[in-house]
């Protein structure tokens, strides 16, 4: 038995990974191409261990996708591999279209002909899992209900337009070819080895190097915020008990507006490494808005709560309180995964705000 990631060595694709191998000895193949947000660095302590195998590559290739399947017979395809970054997706739309459209439909064509050719339990067994995002739904109002796997999608992001049109490909290839599919829409996560282009590590850097903590508009717009490994144990509770065809939300039903977020860590750091100019909260600055910037997500987490038994394991005070500490202790991490394209971007990002 074998499962092959997409995007394993990415933020969350990684967590995944070594979350499956802490608990069981099932291999993993990772494909990922290593586009600037994956980092090999993240699984270095799979180095040498049997039970996984890195190949860079890029979903888009077909022939790659069809010899990996062959090759390795996988029960399973947990496709997490995307561009994820919405203010990238402002900047330049064209890369989240291949990724994100053209590379799950050529997934889903080179999964299609090989689950095809399979027979009995193997086929019966089979799963496509796509990992998707809560920002398909658009924006909430205040006082709106948090958002159920029955909102229309309302994209409103290039992003999310892209991930919005995945998951409609991954509903069709169900609807029309019969592939066995499931689909989990989340809410915002965070925890080690996450980029410093998002809000929670691009705020810990940027604090610990005396740099200006940018809010974007009035820092009012609410996230629910989910620890990585909950998103992990969501995900494995689908490929293990899911059933074929649905969508499940996942969420922490922990809404926060980002102002709150931003003083928390910077509280955390006043205790965990104070700096002796005062207050990180002192850096705080309210910078111009995000275009289209979604006010508020949220996410009804009940159905996969009833169907599978999932919850969250952390809250947010001791996921955040995790966080900040392995950041505080893989600062050698982030000083490698921010190169020169690392310091392009933050030009490009926030130079006009
Ligand atoms: P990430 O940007 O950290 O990682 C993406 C990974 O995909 C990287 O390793 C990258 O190299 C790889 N990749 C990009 N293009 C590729 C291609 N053409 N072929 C192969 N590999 C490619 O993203 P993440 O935050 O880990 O998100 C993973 C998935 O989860 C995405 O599908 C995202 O939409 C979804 N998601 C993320 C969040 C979040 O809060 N980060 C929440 C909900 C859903
Ligand atoms: O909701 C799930 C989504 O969460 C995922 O699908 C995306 O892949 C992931 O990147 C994330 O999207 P967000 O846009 O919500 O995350 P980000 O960390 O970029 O921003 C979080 C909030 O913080 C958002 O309201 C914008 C704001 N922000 C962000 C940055 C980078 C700031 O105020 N300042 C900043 O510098």
């Amino acid at each position: 038995m074998t499962i092959l990631v997409t995007g394993g060595a990415g933020f969350i694709g990684a967590n995944f990974i070594l979350d499956w191998l802490r608990g069981c000895n099932e291999p993993v193949i990772n494909l990922d191409v290593l586009s600037y947000a994956g980092n090999p660095e993240n699984l270095a302590s799979l180095q040498g261990d049997s039970r996984y195998t890195f190949v860079q590559g890029d979903i888009c290739d077909r022939a790659l996708v069809d010899s990996l399947l062959a090759t390795h017979q996988p029960r399973a395809m947990v496709h997490f591999a995307a561009e994820s970054h919405v203010d990238r997706s402002i900047h330049g739309p064209g890369e989240f279209m291949r990724t994100n459209i053209t590379g799950t439909f050529t997934l889903l064509e080179a999964v299609r002909g090989y689950w095809s050719g399979l027979a009995g339990e193997a086929k019966a067994a089979f799963r496509f899992h796509h990992v998707s995002t809560d920002e398909v739904y658009g924006s909430l109002k205040a006082d709106d209900p948090p958002f159920a796997e029955t909102n229309r999608y309302e994209p409103n992001s290039p992003y999310s337009a892209s991930k919005a049109a995945s998951d409609h490909l991954v509903r069709a290839w169900h609807h029309t070819y019969g592939l066995p599919v499931t689909i989990s829409n989340c809410s915002n996560n965070y925890g080690s080895y996450h980029f410093p282009e998002k809000l929670i590590p691009l705020i810990i850097a940027n604090a610990l190097a005396g740099k200006n903590l940018p809010i974007y508009g009035d820092g009012m717009q609410v996230r629910d915020w989910l620890y990585v490994t909950d998103h992990c144990s969501a995900i494995r509770a689908i490929l293990e008990r899911g059933r074929v065809g649905e969508v499940y939300n996942v969420g922490g039903w922990n809404e926060k507006p980002n102002i709150e977020i931003v003083k928390t860590l910077c509280a955390l750091l006043d205790e965990l490494a104070p700096s002796s100019a005062g207050s990180y909260a002192r850096l705080i600055t309210y910078v111009a808005d995000r275009p289209g910037h979604d006010r508020r997500y949220a996410i009804d987490a009940r159905k996969i709560e009833r169907e599978l038994g999932w919850r969250p394991a952390e809250t947010f005070e001791t996921g955040i309180r995790k966080t900040v500490e392995w950041y505080l202790a893989n600062q050698a991490w982030v000083a490698n995964v921010q190169s020169g394209a690392y310091r392009e971007w933050m030009a490009k990002n926030y130079a006009q705000r």
